[in-house]
């Protein structure tokens, strides 16, 4: 980085400051700390307010009592009436507990430590990709899962957040095959990987696992062929043909 946009981040995030926290001085002490350490200074607690707010992907409100909505100036920052502040104490405490003793000790290095950020990506709930979208396929149907997928996709694609590789979509479709009664739903999620992923061989090969599960050998012999048509040498799909073919012969 230059020396030149350097200078402009760090005006751009003075600014920003500025703007979005009026009411907050850094010499300001803090009335109510219940876990950070006692004598912890404005500045030092700002600091950390910053990277808890980065590491959940929320707003200073999230955690804190804003008495007028939208006006940052009226907000109580001692005041413990939004719940979510109690829990990110016991967040804090919790990790505390992991970082002090349980693991360094379980990883053999003595400065093994998470954050809030380890977990939370950016995110409030820090579940993965493949578990959001399994929890809404089965409460919701895949349709709505599709729909979360696609909205998830357009606001953290390229945020580290969630994993959009086929991964993610294979682990779904492939938990949803394990069961005849979300077989449908497995596919819908399969054909929504291929939509996503034209270029990899692996999202056609789910394809075909699922639509052999549905008995659909001619459909699943196609998906195969798309797969080795990206990808000739893909093992899985090369094994999956040899299998289909031998199994039409044995008939
Ligand atoms: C994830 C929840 C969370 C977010 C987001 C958050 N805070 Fe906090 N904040 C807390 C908690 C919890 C405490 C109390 C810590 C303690 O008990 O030791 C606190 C304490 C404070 C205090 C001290 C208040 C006092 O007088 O005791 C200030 C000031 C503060 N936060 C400012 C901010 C600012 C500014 C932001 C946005 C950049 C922010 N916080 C975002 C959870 C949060
Ligand atoms: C070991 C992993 C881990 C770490 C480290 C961690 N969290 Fe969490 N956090 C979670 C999980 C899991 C949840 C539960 C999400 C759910 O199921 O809604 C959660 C939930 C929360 C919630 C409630 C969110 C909501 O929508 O109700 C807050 C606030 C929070 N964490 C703050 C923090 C803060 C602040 C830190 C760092 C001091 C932190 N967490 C560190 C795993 C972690």
């Amino acid at each position: 980085m230059t020396i030149r946009t350097t200078a402009r981040a760090a005006a751009l995030a003075l600014s920003l400051a500025a703007v979005a926290l009026p009411a907050f001085a850094d010499e300001d002490a803090p009335k109510n700390l219940k876990v950070l350490p006692k004598g912890t200074g404005g500045r030092e607690v700002h600091e950390i307010m910053n990277e808890w707010s980065q590491s959940l992907g929320v707003r200073c409100d999230f955690c804190h009592e804003m008495k007028t909505p939208g006006d940052f100036r009226s907000i109580d920052w001692a005041s413990d009436k939004v719940g979510h502040k109690e829990v990110a104490r016991r967040m804090y405490t919790m990790m505390g507990g992991l970082n002090a003793t349980a693991l360094p000790k379980a990883a053999g290095e003595p400065d093994a430590a998470v954050s809030c950020v380890t977990c939370h990506r950016g995110l409030t709930n820090p579940a993965t990709l493949d578990k959001v979208l399994l929890q809404v396929t089965r409460e919701k149907g895949a349709d709505a899962a599709i729909g979360k997928y696609r909205e998830l996709r357009e606001r953290y694609y390229g945020s580290g957040s969630y994993d959009f590789s086929p991964r993610a979509l294979q682990k779904v479709a492939l938990t949803l095959a394990d069961d005849k009664a979300t077989l449908d739903a497995s596919l819908a999620i399969a054909k929504l990987n291929v939509e996503q992923n034209p270029t990899a061989a692996s999202a056609q090969v789910v394809v075909a696992q699922v639509l052999d599960l549905k008995g659909d050998r001619a459909g699943a012999m196609a998906a195969v062929d798309a797969a080795l048509k990206i990808d000739p040498k893909d093992r899985q799909a090369t094994r999956l043909k040899q299998q289909f073919t031998q199994q039409t012969i044995s008939k």
